[in-house]
């Protein structure tokens, strides 16, 4: 029997009670914490930054999963290593040298996420796959929670699950945005290992039990 991993985002939690709805998702079934960073350049919007992810992070009894939409990621591998992070994801389009930030973030012993728009092709990926431990597909396009999933990631899902397999890479496959009751499972389905879930999970009147009832429609 398999589950996949849920990673509720914080960025659909109330700001005015962060503490509280980190522990509400410790005292969850959830697996990570996924932690939305946007800078204003590389999205059309700013979440947070580092002061709140350290707050978050002395709350936080999960592993942390830090998704980092902004250009330029590799000057903060060491500050994303210094909050205890156990993913940092960078996305394809704000590397030049992706190679070389990979190299960099498993060198702080996290674990190395690479995430791809939903325009990216997973071909793209092909040279550095068995490098990665992570492969985040956005099934919306970045800087908003709440927007509809685009359904073309279900093919690319399983297109990059192929790719994983012939390229001999154990990464995850880690899904971003629009997951819900409706269409984790088809992910699940699909060969996704880890999905991401801000508004499903804390527009809900029971955060935890939301977790919950994903975890439960996932499990095959
Ligand atoms: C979007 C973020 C997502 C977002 C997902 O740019 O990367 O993690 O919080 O939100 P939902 O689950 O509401 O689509
Ligand atoms: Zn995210």
């Amino acid at each position: 029997m398999t589950t996949p991993l849920i990673a509720p985002s914080l960025l659909s939690a109330d700001f005015g009670h962060l503490a509280r709805d980190v522990e509400r998702m410790n005292a969850s079934a959830c697996d990570w914490l996924h932690l939305d960073v946007m800078d204003g350049v590389f999205v059309p919007n700013i979440s947070f930054g580092f002061p709140v992810m350290e707050a978050m992070a002395r709350s936080a009894r999960k592993p942390l999963d830090v998704h980092l939409m902004i250009v330029e990621p590799e000057k903060f591998v060491k500050q994303v290593r210094a909050l205890g992070a156990r993913v940092m994801n960078v996305h394809y389009e704000a590397c030049t040298h992706l190679h070389r930030v990979v190299q960099q973030i498993k060198d702080e012993g996290m674990m190395a996420g690479v995430t791809l728009n939903p325009h990216t092709p997973v071909s793209l990926l092909e040279e550095i796959a068995a490098d990665l431990d992570v492969v985040m597909l956005m099934s919306v396009n970045p800087g908003f929670g709440g927007q509809r999933f685009i359904e073309h990631t279900l093919d690319k899902t399983r297109r990059l699950r192929r790719l994983l397999d012939a390229t001999g890479s154990r990464a995850l496959i880690e899904i971003d945005g629009g997951v819900n009751r409706q269409t984790a499972p088809l992910l699940t389905e699909a060969g996704a290992d880890v999905l991401v879930a801000g508004s499903a999970v804390f527009g809900a009147a029971d955060p935890a039990a939301e977790v919950e009832v994903l975890k439960t429609l996932c499990t095959r």
